[in-house]
């Protein structure tokens, strides 16, 4: 890949061009040579957004979302090489959610880079970086939520009352604003991808909800913007994570599948190491999220855990007849 002036020049894809779009601007991609030049636009408008949704649709386009908060790693952009190849027109947001923070947690200093943000997502094919902003969002007046109950409110949900009302809530606002008719997420959090699954199923959304693999360090540390948060000796902690759940799929090997058999051996783990202090843990069904005792077939095992003052999540698929690796 070749970048010209912020623009780059991708060889070999042959995908057709789609001549003006709304504005009279060339729309994605656009032929030079032998090579295809993408433009990637950058849309803060809701209207704009909407706009140009509404023409890709009546043109027969595909659309994909994949919804973040930006600082974007490895986890993101595998995310959006997905949405790339599944759709014909790519959309990742990047909104900083405040209704989704509590009152004494990171939105003030949750990291944003949104130039080197915007270089990566026109790297990967992006057409458009949809950024709204906050009072654009929320202006006065604004009260309507909506709220997915069972499952919000264990795990993350319980340490971090009225987040997922504030997922959910600006998750189906982006559907509305990008139509998608897919929306990518990372099993990461496995909790909100349950939650985002469950809230396209009742109330209808004609949306395909995505779970992509969670993608990790070499070490095995799940990818999190909040990693920048770790000082090298939380960082260092940080690795029990993927230690317990190595132990957990251990325990997987034997004929223990029990969820105190598979709990006590991740708890000795992080419980040995320095600096972490356990949020919670959990072994769970992998939709309905509520504990199992035994595993039967699959379930998903779910951690948190604190490094100093920053709070890491991670999981792992355990399965009866396979030994899983995410
Ligand atoms: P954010 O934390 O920016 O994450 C955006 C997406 O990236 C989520 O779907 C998340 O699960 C995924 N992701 C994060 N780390 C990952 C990793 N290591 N591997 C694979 N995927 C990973 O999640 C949010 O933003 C927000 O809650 C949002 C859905 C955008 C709503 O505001």
């Amino acid at each position: 890949m070749i970048k010209i002036k912020g623009i780059f020049l991708t060889q070999g894809l042959d995908p057709a061009s789609d001549g003006p779009g709304l504005d009279g601007r060339p729309q994605n991609p656009l032929r030079i040579g032998r090579g295809f030049v993408f433009f990637m636009e950058i849309i803060s408008e809701i209207k704009d957004m909407q706009a140009l949704a509404a023409e890709w649709r009546s043109r027969g386009f595909k659309i994909a979302l994949v919804p973040t908060m930006g600082y974007f790693h490895r986890g993101h952009l595998s995310l959006m090489e997905y949405g790339k190849t599944s759709s014909d027109r790519l959309v990742v947001s990047l909104f900083v959610n405040p209704t989704q923070f509590g009152p004494n947690e990171d939105l003030a200093r949750y990291p944003q880079d949104l130039e080197r943000d915007a270089a990566q997502a026109r790297g990967v094919g992006v057409d458009v970086l949809y950024t709204p902003t906050a009072a654009a969002m929320y202006p006065p007046g604004y009260q309507t939520y909506v709220e997915v109950e069972r499952l919000s409110q264990g795990w993350c949900g319980a340490s971090r009352p009225g987040h997922f009302k504030g997922v959910a809530t600006v998750v189906l606002k982006l559907f509305h604003q990008v139509q998608p008719e897919e929306a990518v997420f990372g099993e990461k959090d496995y909790q909100q991808l349950a939650v985002i699954k469950r809230l396209a199923a009742d109330l209808d959304l004609p949306v395909a909800v995505v779970g992509r693999p969670i993608v990790r360090e070499a070490d095995g540390l799940a990818l999190s913007s909040r990693n920048t948060y770790l000082n090298s000796a939380e960082r260092a902690a940080a690795l029990c994570l993927y230690r317990a759940i190595l132990a957990a799929r251990e325990v997987m090997l034997t004929d223990a599948r029990s969820r105190e058999d598979i709990l006590a051996a991740v708890r000795k783990i992080i419980m040995s190491t320095p600096h972490t202090r356990i949020d919670y843990l959990g072994l769970v069904d992998p939709e309905t999220l509520e504990e199992v005792g035994t595993v039967r077939q699959e379930a998903r095992l779910l951690l948190a855990v604190w490094l100093g003052s920053t709070r890491l999540i991670d999981n792992t698929l355990l399965a009866e007849s396979r030994l899983c690796c995410v």
